[in-house]
């Protein structure tokens, strides 16, 4: 499931968080990938020991805990710390698939690894600052051309082949993290989505409450069949 989720983040968040990444100290973003994304990968990134990363990627999980579509679609079990990238002056990303299982700190300090089941890119940039800098999705279904309003993020399964088209005017700044899912599977967590989001309606439409009861219940019920915690 390929999602658009607006706004994560208030306007007045995302000027803040500029005007810090516009004086950040960005390193090469060819540091964090294997041999294969190596040579298709050609952007900027902050450093994953950066304070600045640290503290930005705490803002944002704020706002995903305070987002109940987000919630919905992702199922987040455990999220990567966020990271930041910068492509300017043609840079790009090349068609690849995103690393299957990410090691990171858990809050203890101890090494904890997370696999990638749903992949996220949330903008930074307003469309009309840069020119390129699609994020292409390639699924069953064709290719996806995602640049969405700065604040807004997409959601979609981390198995997707993707890309990002050079940037050749402005520079496009976005925040990207990977998320353990409860759900693994892409279908099941997509049928507990539409249930989801059909039942939010059925209750503001003054649906049938011993009806929407015994719905709910099946939502849990399936959830309870598929979650890993
Ligand atoms: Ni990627």
């Amino acid at each position: 499931m390929l999602l658009h989720i607006p706004q994560v983040l208030a306007p007045q968040e995302i000027s803040a968080m500029r005007q810090a990444l516009d004086q950040a100290d960005w390193t090469d973003g060819r540091e964090t990938v294997g041999v294969q994304g190596a040579q298709v990968k050609r952007n900027e990134q902050l450093p994953d020991a950066s304070p600045l990363r640290e503290q930005l990627g705490q803002r944002i999980l704020a706002a995903l805990e305070r987002n109940p579509l987000y919630f919905a679609a992702a199922l987040p079990l455990r999220t990567v710390p966020p990271r930041f990238n910068r492509y300017q002056g043609g840079g790009e990303y090349g068609f690849h698939i995103d690393g299957s299982v990410m090691l990171t700190r858990a809050p203890d300090g101890r090494g904890q690894s997370i696999r990638s089941d749903v992949s996220c890119t949330l903008f930074l940039c307003e469309p009309d600052e840069y020119d390129g800098g699609e994020l292409i999705i390639s699924d069953t279904y064709g290719e996806h051309e995602v640049k969405l309003a700065a604040g807004d993020l997409v959601l979609y399964p981390s198995s997707s082949l993707h890309k990002v088209q050079p940037v050749t005017r402005g520079a496009r700044l976005a925040s990207f993290f990977w998320v353990q899912s409860m759900v693994r599977d892409d279908a099941c967590r997509r049928l507990l989505f539409e249930m989801d989001t059909s039942l939010e309606t059925l209750r503001a439409t003054g649906a049938d409450d011993a009806a929407l009861v015994r719905l709910t219940g099946v939502y849990h019920n399936l959830l309870r069949r598929w979650a890993e915690t």
